[in-house]
């Protein structure tokens, strides 16, 4: 049976990690894959995580089973990070949240319920998008389409061209997209593109799904949250998948949750007995390790707090990474990367050719996505001189 399997290419992101770690340079540089890094170039566990688990692990006392919805409390310390204090839909009890494990379960249990609210839906993603949505949803048997978003001449949102295609949606399309942070371009919507995006989706009929994985590395918790919390206020229905992966650094924990925005309160007991039972099917409960640490955290006012200096913190790093980047080069005589301070979060695009990406790998160990997409926060004050000069050898 199993030898007329083929075997498979390395998946981009992961197989260019693993690539990086057999890799003996001495000034190796590892921009690929989406995990934050301090100026040493590790990825420490937060001092927030820390003491939340070590008051995790000091009350509890078993490891029985839990649920299909996951770790007791995480859910609701979830839906107010996410919505706000007193969001509307929560108030009115029109909000579905299940514990998965990260986003990626997030997405895949939203891509399984949407399929069984209705099999012939399509969803539109954005070009680009995160490589893995293509898999996480089309292969839940979702038709996949995309709309135009990034413009690589302009560095910007092809504003007019997405919505001229949205456009034309009905009620049988989801929208996908990135609450914040966009993955991999990081060129992010406005307050006013939101609006816009909500009157649109109001008029047309098509349910907005939004991935949130990064919430505080753009702006600040508060304002990242802009665009879902008012699509959530305006819209009868809206999903929305979020990780903790990056902002509490709970990578290997798997940690994150899936929310339904539903038209009433018993349209959001339905779907959440339907999240209940698609989560069964594939994994039966989520791991609870991660979702008690963060539960343990949001619930404490004070590692709350800590813990939000810390995302601060982060997102400041890599903001002032970015200035110095665009600094770096236009002292480097390439004063053209000055769109790497305005754009957002831990990823965008260098506008390097699938050439110019393989000569920075091959001679100088610098990794990073085929597409030019870098992690911002795999650069430090140690290698950044090391990156400007070799990305301008490859350009010159
Ligand atoms: C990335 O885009 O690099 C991250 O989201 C990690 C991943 O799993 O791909």
């Amino acid at each position: 049976m199993f030898n007329q399997l083929d075997t498979l290419a390395a998946d981009p992101i992961l197989g260019l990690m693993a690539a990086y770690q057999q890799d003996t340079h001495p000034q190796k540089l590892d921009l690929g894959i989406g995990v934050y890094k301090n100026e040493e170039g590790l990825t420490p566990v937060l001092e927030s995580v820390s003491e939340g688990q070590n008051r995790h692990i000091a009350l509890e006392n078993t490891k029985s089973y839990l649920n299909p919805a996951g770790y007791p409390g995480f859910n609701e310390a979830m839906q107010t990070l996410i919505f706000g204090e007193a969001h509307p839909a929560l108030m009115s009890h029109r909000v579905a949240t299940v514990q998965t494990p990260g986003g990626c379960g997030a997405l895949r249990v939203a891509a399984e319920l949407i399929k069984r609210a209705m099999a012939d839906v399509t969803i539109w993603v954005s070009d680009p998008t995160w490589a893995n949505h293509i898999p996480l949803l089309g292969d839940a048997g979702l038709s996949i389409k995309t709309y135009p978003y990034y413009d690589p001449k302009n560095k910007g949102v092809r504003f007019e061209d997405m919505l001229e295609v949205l456009a034309q949606l009905g009620t049988d399309d989801i929208v996908l997209l990135h609450g914040c942070c966009h993955n991999p371009c990081g060129a992010d919507l406005s307050k006013e593109q939101w609006q816009t995006l909500a009157g649109l989706a109001l008029e047309r009929g098509f349910v907005p799904f939004i991935d949130m994985a990064y919430q505080g590395f753009g702006d600040g918790l508060e304002d990242d949250a802009y665009g879902l919390r008012l699509l959530s206020e305006q819209l009868p229905e809206v999903i929305v998948a979020t990780s903790c992966s990056k902002n509490f650094g709970l990578y290997r924990e798997r940690t994150g949750c899936i929310s339904f925005v539903c038209e009433s309160e018993k349209a959001m007991k339905a779907t959440k007995s339907q999240l209940l039972s698609v989560a069964r099917g594939i994994y039966s409960m989520p791991p609870a390790h991660g979702a008690a640490i963060v539960e343990a955290i949001l619930n404490h006012s004070t590692l709350r707090e800590q813990w939000i200096q810390e995302v601060d913190g982060m997102r400041k790093r890599m903001q002032g990474l970015r200035s110095a980047f665009s600094k770096g080069m236009a002292i480097r005589g390439h004063d053209n990367f000055s769109f790497i301070e305005n754009e957002k979060g831990m990823f965008s695009f260098l506008g390097l050719t699938p050439q110019q990406v393989e000569a920075l790998r091959v001679r100088y160990s610098i990794y990073m996505i085929n597409s030019s997409r870098v992690n911002i926060a795999g650069i430090s004050s140690v290698n950044i001189d090391y990156l400007c000069d070799s990305v301008s050898e490859v350009l010159e």
